[in-house]
């Protein structure tokens, strides 16, 4: 019997890579997501990609009897991985109450529900937490920084919920997993990041704008104290950071933690400015990008990237994919999706 494993927020862009990895590592997944910021077709992308369609619940996290009757009705869940929040960080500051009730109610109401059931719990957490670091790369025990946005600080507070759950309740397993950039798409391009509006995040819009859906683009600053002037970060593609989280399921499962609660940084370990992203997907896609410097964006750090030894030596993973790759997947998926949009 495959062991259950619970995604939410499992039809969204992550989550989706996610559900595919766990399934072609033998997984039976079941997804729970409100679709508020993703789309149903997506359930059968990933069966065209596996074969097999994972269970499915509409469903709003922030109504705990809810979940409780779901749960009672889905026996053998061995593991969670949520990922359903919501991430943008600019509406995070036009509507924090959206961000702190959905946030907070979601997870809390997770843990609720599972406590002393002994699943193993993989939260989606960010690189966020850092702000700009004084270290580069940044470790897993550098300071965490006060959020620059109500999205960074639900996400720092959120650990602080899972550690102090996990001290007094040795029946949780937790691990967070920090993100750097996720950026690209499956190999098949039949799953993506599928923003809804204008993107807000640096790739999804070089590729609506290579596409022609949108005009040109705006390098936020080019006046940083890095090599090009352009700010740096760690882009990780998305299958790589999906992968990881099967190793953190899998590190549960197998009682390797060195504590109920732990941390990883999820990146590549290097750092890329965004001219040279720009500069990567002309190369490799042929396609001449229509850009412009303009002036920097409020709450931007200057330069991030991480330092994965501990997610190479304690979850046995390692990134794999390089920049080319993550562009050439995330212009596949942009055609895709072009010719084959979700009603
Ligand atoms: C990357 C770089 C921009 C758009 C955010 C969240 C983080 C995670 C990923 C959820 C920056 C520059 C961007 C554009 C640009 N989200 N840029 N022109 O801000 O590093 O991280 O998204 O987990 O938590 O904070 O990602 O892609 O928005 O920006 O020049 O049109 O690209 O200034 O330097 P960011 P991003």
């Amino acid at each position: 019997m495959a062991e259950k494993i619970l995604v939410t927020g499992g039809t969204g862009y992550i989550g989706s890579h996610t559900v595919v990895e766990l399934q072609l590592a033998g997984y039976e997944v079941v997804i729970i997501d409100d679709l508020s910021n993703s789309n149903i077709e997506v359930l059968g992308q990933i069966e065209k990609i596996t074969g097999k369609k994972p269970g499915f619940e509409q469903l709003d996290l922030c109504d705990e009897a809810r979940i409780i009757e779901y749960i009672n009705n889905n026996e053998g869940i061995s593991g969670v991985i949520h990922f359903a929040a919501f991430k943008a960080v600019g509406e995070s500051v036009q509507k924090p109450l959206k961000y702190y009730r959905t946030n907070f109610y979601s997870l809390i109401n997770l843990l609720t529900a599972f406590a002393n059931r002994n699943v193993n719990f993989v939260f989606s957490s960010s690189c966020t937490v850092y702000g700009q670091p004084d270290e580069l790369p940044v470790t897993e025990d550098a300071p965490v920084k006060k959020a620059e946005s109500p999205y960074g600080n639900t996400k720092q507070i959120a650990e602080e919920i899972l550690q102090d759950t996990a001290r007094v309740n040795s029946n949780y397993k937790l691990i967070s997993l920090r993100y750097f950039n996720p950026v690209g798409a499956h190999e098949s391009a039949l799953i993506g990041e599928l923003p809804i509006g204008v993107p807000q995040n640096l790739v999804p819009f070089i590729t609506q704008s290579a596409i022609g859906k949108r005009g040109q683009i705006t390098v936020y600053g080019n006046d940083y104290n890095t090599p090009d002037g352009s700010c740096i970060r760690d882009y990780i593609h998305v299958v790589d950071l999906a992968k990881a989280h099967v190793s953190a399921i899998k590190r549960l499962e197998e009682k390797r933690f060195s504590s109920n609660y732990e941390v990883f940084n999820i990146g590549t370990g290097r750092g890329t400015t965004v001219l040279e992203i720009i500069d990567a997907f002309e190369k490799t896609t042929g396609v001449k990008l229509n850009y412009q410097i303009g002036a920097r964006r409020e709450g931007d750090v200057e330069k991030v990237w991480g330092n994965v030894d501990k997610a190479e030596a304690e979850l046995n993973w390692k990134a794999e994919l390089d920049v080319n790759e993550m562009m050439r997947s995330a212009w596949a998926w942009e055609n895709y999706i072009k010719e084959n949009p979700f009603e």
